[in-house]
């Protein structure tokens, strides 16, 4: 699925204007930072995007790796963050050199979509190995077979009316559906998850999961799970 590693790597639409993307990436911010178990956390995101609001999540605790696979975005990470000793910017690949149980926190928020199911299984075996006992992944937005694009726009136009970007949404939506977005989306198309699929697939990985009452980001109709190593 490298079409969607270069779809995020191009000048794309899919935040609809610079407040949204604020908006987008302070949401998802502020979950992580409930997830952060402790001040001394090492905190993986893996696929993080532009994670603008990294540094407050640093900020709550020890190290935050931001692995991304776009080497565009990846270089706007590193010019970002370069000078906060806190974070550290890696490739997906780079990540199989982090040490084994080394991590408390390891979040994937609106990735596993992208994924064919041999990467997702090979992101969770990364993640497995590198989580400590008693560590945890967060699995997040992830789509349920029944659920289609329509809620996906419910839930940016609500968000644009919450923050005052209705306007510039509804001019957003109109862009994208001209735009690569929806022509990939329809052509590779995204993957979808039942509860029970995902949560067999984490079993196999070597997790204990459940679905968490609510979903990490702005769509509530779609899951977050939580995952522990099981022992
Ligand atoms: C919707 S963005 C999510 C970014 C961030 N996690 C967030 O919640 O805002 C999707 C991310 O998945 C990455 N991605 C796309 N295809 C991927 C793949 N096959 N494997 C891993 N990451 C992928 C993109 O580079 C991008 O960073």
């Amino acid at each position: 699925m490298d079409d969607w590693i270069d779809y995020y790597d191009s000048t794309h639409t899919i935040y609809v204007s610079k407040l949204h993307r604020d908006v987008h990436f302070r949401v998802i911010a502020n979950d992580i930072l409930a997830y952060v178990p402790s001040p001394e956390a090492v905190v993986l995101d893996y696929s993080c995007g532009e994670a603008l609001f990294a540094a407050q999540v640093a900020a709550a605790c020890q190290k935050l790796v931001l692995a991304e696979p776009a080497p565009g975005v990846r270089g706007r990470l590193t010019a970002r963050f370069g000078p906060n000793p806190k974070i550290v910017v890696r490739s997906l690949d780079e990540l199989a050199q982090l040490p084994d149980q080394s991590t408390d926190l390891a979040v994937m928020i609106s990735v596993a979509q992208y994924m064919t199911a041999a990467e997702l299984e090979g992101a969770f075996a990364l993640m497995r190995r590198i989580l400590k006992p008693g560590g945890r992944l967060v699995l997040g937005d992830i789509l349920r077979p029944e659920v289609g694009a329509a809620t996906d726009v419910m839930a940016l136009l609500k968000l644009a009316v919450k923050n005052g970007f209705l306007t510039d949404a509804l001019w957003g939506l109109a862009r994208t559906a001209l735009s690569d977005y929806w022509q990939l989306r329809q052509s590779i198309g995204l993957q979808r998850y039942s509860e029970a699929d995902m949560l067999a697939r984490l079993k196999t990985a070597g997790f204990e999961a459940k679905l968490a009452p609510k979903n990490v980001g702005y769509n509530p109709a779609r899951m977050t799970f939580l995952a522990t190593p099981r022992s």
